[in-house]
C-alpha cells in the first residue's frame, strides 16, 4: 500500500461529494475542484548541460544577473550582430513551434529547444538567468509567461507559448509565438490571432522621434476592439549584450513611458493579452504567472530595432513564426 500524497490528479476525477484524490479526507467539491482543467506544476527534470565549447553569458554560472551600463543606442557592429542572433532565434522558435504536438511534455520541448541551441553554438539565454531552470518557457493556456518545462503532457486542445532566446556572438535574440496543441476552440483562435495583430500594430507605431508610448497605445486599442485585456506586470525591454537592459515597452497606453525612440535603439515588444481579468497570480515556484482569473491568455514577441525611417524586425521575416503583419500576409 503507498501511503505517498498525490499532489498531480488522478485521469479520472472524482464526483463533486465523493472524498477528494489529494488525500485531505474532505469532499472533492470543496477541495480540488477549483483546479479542474487548471495547468498545475508537474515534476521538473535535472538541469541540462551546454557544451565547453560554448560561448556563455555571464550568469550561466553563478544564475546571478549583474547588470552594467549599456547604450540603448547600438553600435552598427552590434546591430550585425544582433541580426544574427535574432534569425537564429526566429529558426529554433519555428522549429520549435512545429514540434508541439499532444502527447509530448514541455519537457521534451525544453530538449528540443536547448539542442536546437547548441547545435547552433548558441547559448539558450534562459538557462539559470536568475536561476531560471531551463532553456525555454512554455506557457500553457492560463499561463500567462515564465512557464517552466516540466513533465506535463500536451492536451489537444491546449495552447502554449514558447519563448525562445539565442545568445550568440555576444547578443541575445528574444522572440515567442502562441501555438495550437492539436485541434483548439474558435475563441481560443481568436485570441492568439488578436495578440498577433497586437505585436503588429505595437510594432508599426515603431518610428523614430515618437515616444515608446505609442507602442503600448497601438496595442491596447487593438485589443480593446475584442474586450480582451492586456496584462500589465511583464513588460518589453531593451535588448543587446545584456538579455534585459533598462529601457521598459509598457503594452498598454502611459503617457509617462516617454522616452524618445532614437535610431539604433533595440528592444523587445511582447504583449501578453488575456480573454478575462489582465490581473495575474504567481506559482510558489516564483516565475510561474498565471492569469487571476484561470481564463487563457496569448503572447507573442520580437526583437525590434529602430531604423531612421521605421523599424527593423530582427526576429521576423522570412521562416519567422509570425514574419510579418498577419493583413499583409
Ligand atoms: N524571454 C523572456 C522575455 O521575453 C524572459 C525569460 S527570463 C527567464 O523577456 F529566466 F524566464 F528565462
Ligand atoms: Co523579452
Ligand atoms: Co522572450
Amino acid at each position: 500500500m503507498s501511503t505517498t500524497v498525490p499532489t498531480t490528479p488522478p485521469a479520472v476525477l472524482p464526483v463533486a461529494n465523493d472524498p477528494c484524490w489529494c488525500g485531505s479526507g474532505r469532499k472533492y467539491k470543496r477541495c480540488h475542484k477549483q483546479l479542474d482543467g487548471r495547468v498545475v506544476p508537474h515534476a521538473v527534470s535535472p538541469r541540462r548541460e551546454v557544451p565547453a565549447h560554448i560561448v556563455r553569458p555571464p550568469y550561466a554560472e553563478t544564475g546571478k544577473v549583474q547588470r552594467w551600463q549599456e547604450s540603448a543606442v547600438k553600435t552598427p557592429e552590434i546591430i550585425e550582430k544582433m541580426r544574427v542572433a535574432g534569425k537564429m532565434g526566429a529558426e529554433v522558435l519555428k522549429l520549435a513551434g512545429e514540434f508541439v504536438r499532444p502527447g509530448i511534455t514541455t519537457d521534451e520541448i525544453d530538449v528540443y529547444v536547448h539542442n536546437l541551441c547548441i547545435e547552433r553554438n548558441s547559448y539558450p539565454s534562459p538557462l539559470n538567468y536568475s536561476g531560471y531552470p531551463k532553456s525555454v518557457c512554455t506557457s500553457v493556456n492560463e499561463v500567462i509567461c515564465h512557464g517552466i518545462p516540466d513533465a506535463r503532457v500536451l492536451l489537444d486542445g491546449d495552447i502554449i507559448n514558447l519563448d525562445v532566446t539565442c545568445y550568440f556572438n555576444g547578443v541575445h535574440g528574444d522572440t515567442n509565438a502562441t501555438f495550437a496543441v492539436g485541434t483548439i476552440d474558435q475563441e481560443s483562435k481568436n485570441l492568439i490571432h488578436v495578440t498577433e495583430e497586437c505585436i503588429w500594430r505595437g510594432i508599426e507605431a515603431v518610428v523614430p522621434g515618437r515616444p515608446l508610448s505609442d507602442i503600448g497605445k497601438a496595442i491596447e486599442t487593438r485589443a480593446k476592439q475584442d474586450k480582451l485585456g492586456v496584462v500589465r506586470a511583464f513588460i518589453g525591454h531593451g535588448i543587446g549584450e545584456q538579455f534585459h537592459t533598462d529601457i521598459q515597452v509598457l503594452h498598454y497606453y502611459d503617457s509617462h513611458n516617454n522616452t524618445i525612440m532614437r535610431p539604433g535603439m533595440t528592444f523587445t515588444i511582447e504583449p501578453m493579452i488575456t480573454l478575462g481579468t489582465w490581473q495575474h497570480r504567481m506559482w510558489n515556484d516564483d516565475w510561474t504567472a498565471v492569469t487571476a482569473d484561470g481564463k487563457r491568455t496569448a503572447q507573442f514577441e520580437h526583437t525590434v530595432l529602430v531604423t531612421d525611417t521605421g523599424v527593423d524586425v530582427l526576429t521576423g521575416g522570412p521562416g519567422a513564426a509570425s514574419p510579418n503583419a498577419p493583413w499583409k500576409r
